[in-house]
C-alpha cells in the first residue's frame, strides 16, 4: 500500500472522514490564487462553522506553491505537491494529536523513534511555553535532548497574512546514513521536517488583531513527496517512486541520461505535472497573461526551455508523452484529469507552438548579439529584454549554456533607471517578444481591467477578480459576488465600461518594486506571489492594474463593450461573459 492509502486507512480508522481533494484553484477564496496547504479550503471550518462530514477530518490536497520557482531543479522543491491532512475542529486536541502521529511514523511506517526529533513552540507573550506538547512527546519516548523549543519564526503557523493560527509542532526525521546524534540541532539539515501539526487557536484579521477562535482545532500537514522519498531512503526526491517512471520517460525521449542533466530534466518533470494539475482542475485555467493563466503559462514555456536544452526535439508530442504518463498514474486519486485529459494535452501543444514561434525568433536575435562576448554587459541584458521580450531569467539561463556571465547587477540598474518604459519600447515588447497576443486579445485584455474597475464601483469595493479568460472571440471574467447581477447592474456595469471607453483614455505602463504598485493602490490578485518588480498598467485614472499586457495605447481601441451573458461560477462566485465590437 503506498503512503495516502495508508495515512487515509489509519486515520479513517482513528474516527477521521475522508474529505476528497479541493480544486487546486480555490473555489471561494479571492486571497489566493492557488490552494498551498491542505487547510486553506477548511478554513470556514476552522472558524467555527460546522463541516458536514463531522470534526475529525483527513485527506490528500493537492497544492501548488510559486513562490519558490526559482529553486525548482533542486533535489527537493517542487510547485505541485500533495499534502496529507488529518483535523480535528473542536473535537481532539495536543494530545491526541501528537499520539495519531507518532503511532502513525512508528507503528504504521515503522520508522525507529531513534530517528526522530521534534521542535515545540516557546511561546510569547500571549500564548505560553507548549509544555504540553513537550510532556506527550516525552512520554511517548521522544527524550529530553531530541525535543527544541523555537520560537514564533519557526513553530507558529499562519497561511499568508491573516487567517486561522496558531503555535506548531514539527517532526523531523534523521536523513542520513551516518550515526544518528543523541542532541537534535534544528540547523543540522539532516534533520529533515516530516510533519507539521498546528494548534489552531487563534485568529488574525488583516490589520494584525489576534483574537480566539471559538473551537480549538488541529491542523496537520505531511508532504507526501518528502515522506515518500524518506521512507524509500533516497536523497533525491526524484529519486523515489512519485518520480522516477517521469525521469525514465524523459531519459528515453531525450536519449540523454538523468546523472548528467539532473536540473533540466526535474524543472520538466515538475512544471510538466503542476499544469497537468492546473490544466485538469474543474476550474479550467488555460495560458493568459494575467494571473493563475500567466503562471501557467511561465511554468509551461520554462518547462519547454528545459526540454530544448536536453535537446528534446519540439516538433514531436514530448510533452504529451510525459502528460499522459503522469494522467495515469494519478487518476485513481483525481479523476478529474481524466475527465479533462483532452483539454490538458490539447493546451499545452497550443501553448507549446505559440512559444516556439517566439522564442525561435527571440533565440536568433540572442545569438546574433552576443556572438564572440565573453560577458553579457547590463546594458545588453537589458536590450533584449526591452526590445525583444526576453526575460532576465532567459538570459541567464542562456547565457550559462553557452559559458558566458551576466552582469545582472548591471541589469537591474538599468532596469531601474527605465522605470518609465516608453511605450514605443512596450509596443515592440509585446509585439516582438514573447507575448504574441493578436490584436483583438489586446482589445480583450484592456477590456478586463475596465470591467474589473467598473464591478467595483457597480457591486462594491469588495469585488475583487477570480480569474479571466480570453480568446479572439470573447472575454470572460470571474469575480466574487454573493448575487445575481439584476439587468439595472449589468446596464449600469456596461455603461461605465462604455463611457471609459469614449472618453479616449491614456493606457500607460510603468514597471515598479511591488511595494510601490501596492502603495498607489494597484489592483493585483495575490501579491505575494507576483516577483519583486512588477508591471503596472494604468487606463487613465480609472483603473491600475498588476498585469504583464499587452494592452491597447488608448481606451477608445476597445470598440464597443457588450455583456453578453452573467451566470454563477462556483459559490459566491459569478462569471461574465462580454464581447467587443468595431
Ligand atoms: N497548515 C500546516 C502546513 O502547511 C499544517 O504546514
Amino acid at each position: 500500500m503506498n503512503l495516502k492509502d495508508l495515512y487515509i486507512n489509519y486515520f479513517v480508522g482513528k474516527g477521521h472522514k475522508q474529505i476528497p481533494s479541493a480544486p487546486v484553484v480555490p473555489e471561494n477564496d479571492a486571497s489566493v490564487l492557488f490552494n498551498t496547504a491542505g487547510m486553506q479550503p477548511l478554513i470556514p471550518y476552522l472558524m467555527g462553522k460546522e463541516h458536514p462530514y463531522g470534526n475529525r477530518l483527513c485527506d490528500y490536497q493537492k497544492c501548488i506553491r510559486t513562490n519558490d520557482l526559482d529553486e525548482v531543479g533542486d533535489t527537493t522543491h517542487h510547485t505541485f505537491f500533495e499534502m496529507l491532512g488529518n483535523w480535528s475542529l473542536g473535537d481532539y486536541f495536543k494530545e491526541e494529536s501528537i499520539s495519531y502521529s507518532f503511532e502513525f511514523l512508528t507503528k504504521v511506517l515503522n520508522i525507529p523513534v531513534e530517528r526522530l526529533a521534534v521542535t515545540v513552540y516557546e511561546g510569547d507573550d500571549k500564548i505560553p511555553r507548549d509544555e504540553v506538547s513537550a510532556s506527550v512527546w516525552k512520554k511517548l519516548g521522544i527524550s529530553e535532548n531530541r525535543i527544541v523549543y523555537l520560537d514564533a519564526s519557526h513553530n507558529f503557523w499562519i497561511a499568508g497574512e491573516s487567517g486561522p493560527c496558531g503555535g506548531d509542532t514539527e517532526i523531523f526525521y534523521f536523513r542520513s546514513e551516518e550515526e544518528v546524534p543523541d542532541t537534535f540541532d534544528p540547523e543540522d539539515d539532516r534533520w529533515v521536517e516530516i510533519w507539521n501539526n498546528v494548534f489552531m487557536e487563534y485568529y488574525k484579521d488583516a490589520d494584525g488583531n489576534v483574537t480566539e477562535l471559538p473551537k480549538k482545532n488541529v491542523d496537520t500537514g505531511m508532504g507526501v513527496e518528502r515522506t515518500a522519498a524518506i521512507l524509500e531512503g533516497v536523497n533525491d526526491n526524484y529519486l523515489s517512486s512519485i518520480w522516477i517512471d517521469v525521469i525514465k520517460k524523459i531519459e528515453e525521449i531525450s536519449h540523454l541520461k538523468y546523472d548528467d542533466n539532473k536540473k533540466s530534466m526535474r524543472i520538466v518533470a515538475d512544471h510538466i505535472r503542476t499544469a497537468v494539475f492546473i490544466l485538469g482542475d474543474n476550474a479550467h485555467v488555460v495560458p493568459s497573461n494575467t494571473d493563475r493563466g500567466y503562471i501557467l503559462r511561465r511554468l509551461i514555456r520554462r518547462a519547454i526551455r528545459h526540454a530544448r536544452y536536453l535537446n528534446i526535439d519540439n516538433n514531436s508530442n514530448w510533452e504529451e508523452e510525459i502528460a499522459s504518463l503522469i494522467i495515469d498514474k494519478y487518476s485513481k486519486y483525481y479523476n478529474e484529469l481524466l475527465d479533462n485529459k483532452s483539454i490538458i494535452i490539447e493546451e499545452l501543444k497550443k501553448e507549446k507552438d505559440k512559444f516556439n514561434h517566439t522564442l525561435e525568433k527571440g533565440l536568433r536575435v540572442f545569438e546574433k548579439e552576443t556572438s564572440g562576448l565573453s560577458e553579457i554587459s547590463g546594458e545588453l541584458a537589458f536590450k533584449l529584454y526591452d526590445t525583444f521580450g526576453f526575460p532576465i531569467e532567459l538570459t541567464i539561463e542562456e547565457a550559462e549554456n553557452r559559458g558566458l556571465s551576466v552582469d545582472v547587477n548591471g541589469f537591474n540598474e538599468k532596469f531601474k533607471a527605465h522605470q518609465e518604459l516608453s511605450r514605443t519600447a512596450s509596443k515592440g515588447m509585446f509585439k516582438g517578444g514573447l507575448a504574441g497576443d493578436s490584436e483583438i486579445e489586446t482589445r480583450y485584455h484592456t477590456a478586463t481591467h475596465l470591467l474589473n474597475a467598473a464591478l467595483k464601483i457597480v457591486v462594491g469595493p469588495n469585488c475583487h477578480q477570480m480569474g479571466s479568460n480570453i480568446t479572439d472571440e470573447r472575454m470572460r471574467f470571474d469575480f466574487t459576488c454573493d448575487h445575481k447581477l439584476s439587468d439595472e447592474e449589468k446596464q449600469k456595469t456596461e455603461d461605465l465600461v462604455n463611457k471609459w471607453i469614449n472618453e479616449g483614455l491614456d493606457v500607460t505602463v510603468r514597471q515598479m518594486p511591488k511595494e510601490e504598485a501596492v502603495r498607489l493602490g494597484a489592483e493585483a490578485m495575490f501579491i505575494e506571489r507576483y516577483p519583486d518588480i512588477v508591471t503596472v498598467y494604468s487606463v487613465g485614472d480609472v483603473s491600475k492594474e498588476i498585469c504583464m499586457g499587452p494592452h491597447v495605447k488608448n481606451s477608445k481601441e476597445v470598440g464597443k463593450f457588450k455583456i453578453i451573458k452573467e451566470e454563477a461560477s462556483s459559490a459566491g462566485v459569478r462569471r461574465i461573459k462580454a464581447i467587443v465590437e468595431d
